[in-house]
């Protein structure tokens, strides 16, 4: 029974994770706060305004999950909180709650890094077997994993620039739409025209599995200047354009890196591929997984939208296996605002993050 504790960026969450007696993790509670109202006028989070509204926010939102899922305190057997990667301030924020609950109950404490939480959601929604690919899009990274087991990560391919998310919000800034820029655009673009703006497909063909998308921020940027000023028609079709282009984009990359799937792991009965991160919700990018997945036999795993963006559960649920798997970690555990999953490969050249999020 472990309650996670997600603060990285701006949403504060908690959640409490129980594995059940058939062996299958169950979410008790789930409880999300957002902080988008706080960031809006902004366009963008602002770490500071954050971290001040965690720390506001933490204690009810601990005090919901546990009340949701029918519990007090003494009914936890572990505590666990993202130590990272993500913004500073929001991480002290939740590892010093976490930590403090453990020692002021006397529980096992396991700071979990959130990208291990997105890569693991899989498990915790569909049950999926180790290894496993995952597509990992969020609004900080893009990159295609082999998950090999927990804690063993092997990167493939990652973004050279912009992460996907970060590029739906650019997008969507550029255009005027209200920050999440992922949902806005998605929403415009399902009345929008695809072919109107023909846009790049960055990376398409290229052997290696990386992805970028400055290029195409840049293509969509020249278009909706050439088309200025621009009316709600011509704002739809731009959004279509832009998402059917990242959509185009991801589809081959993932093709690639199915193909290479199925050579290095012949022996899987039943090849998964996994996605998640924020921009796992979005549906076109979704059918365009299915599409790859299908002419490959491998099929696709989607938790729901509501778990692909930053929850409690998925750390929670990270922390439950690490705990498991017989790991703790003491008071002084750091945060720290980069925290590659796999930190053993080769920093990736050319990219550098920007973006707010994870
Ligand atoms: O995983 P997440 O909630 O936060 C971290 O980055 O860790 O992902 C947030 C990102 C944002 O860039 C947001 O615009 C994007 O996910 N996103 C979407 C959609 N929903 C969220 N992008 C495209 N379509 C969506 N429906
Ligand atoms: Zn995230």
């Amino acid at each position: 029974m472990v309650l996670g504790i997600e603060t990285s960026c701006d949403e504060t969450a908690a959640s409490v994770v129980a594995r059940s007696s058939d062996g299958a993790p169950r979410i008790l509670s789930n409880v999300v706060l957002s902080q988008v109202e706080e960031h809006q006028a902004f366009g963008g989070v602002v770490p500071e305004i954050a971290a001040r509204a965690h720390v506001e926010a933490v204690d009810g939102v601990v005090a919901a999950a546990l009340a949701d899922a029918g519990l007090g305190f003494n009914a936890l057997t572990g505590v666990a909180a993202t130590l990272g990667p993500g913004l500073i301030g929001g991480l002290i924020v939740g590892a010093m709650t976490g930590k403090a609950i453990a020692a002021a109950r006397d529980l096992a404490f396991v700071g979990v890094n959130h990208l291990e939480g997105h890569a693991l959601t899989p498990r915790l929604t569909d049950g999926v077997a180790y290894p496993y690919l995952l597509l990992l899009v969020s609004g900080g990274h893009t990159q295609i994993l082999l998950v090999r087991g927990l804690g063993d990560y092997e990167r493939w391919g990652s973004t050279i620039d912009d992460a996907l998310g970060e590029a739906f919000d650019k997008t969507a800034k550029l255009l005027g739409l209200p920050h999440p820029g992922g949902p806005s655009v998605e929403r415009l673009a399902a009345g929008g025209d695809p072919s109107r703006f023909p846009l790049p497909r960055p990376m398409k063909g290229e052997a290696r599995l990386d992805f970028s998308f400055s290029g195409l921020k840049t293509a969509l940027r020249q278009a909706a200047t050439a088309a200025a000023p621009l009316r709600q028609a011509d704002v739809a079709d731009l959004c279509a354009a832009f998402q059917a282009a990242a959509a185009d984009s991801i589809a081959d990359r993932i093709g690639r890196a199915l193909r290479r799937y199925r050579d290095e792991c012949p022996e899987l009965a039943e090849p998964v591929l996994a996605v998640a991160g924020g921009v796992a919700a979005n549906r076109a990018i979704r059918a365009a997984l299915d599409v790859a997945c299908a002419g490959h036999g491998v099929r696709l795993v989607a938790p729901p939208p509501a778990l692909c963006t930053d929850n409690g559960a998925m750390i929670a649920y990270a922390g439950l296996e690490r705990l498991e798997a017989g790991h703790r970690d003491g008071m002084d555990a750091p945060v720290r605002a980069r925290w590659p999953l796999d930190e053993t490969s080769a920093p990736i050249l050319g990219f550098g993050r920007r973006g707010a999020k994870a």
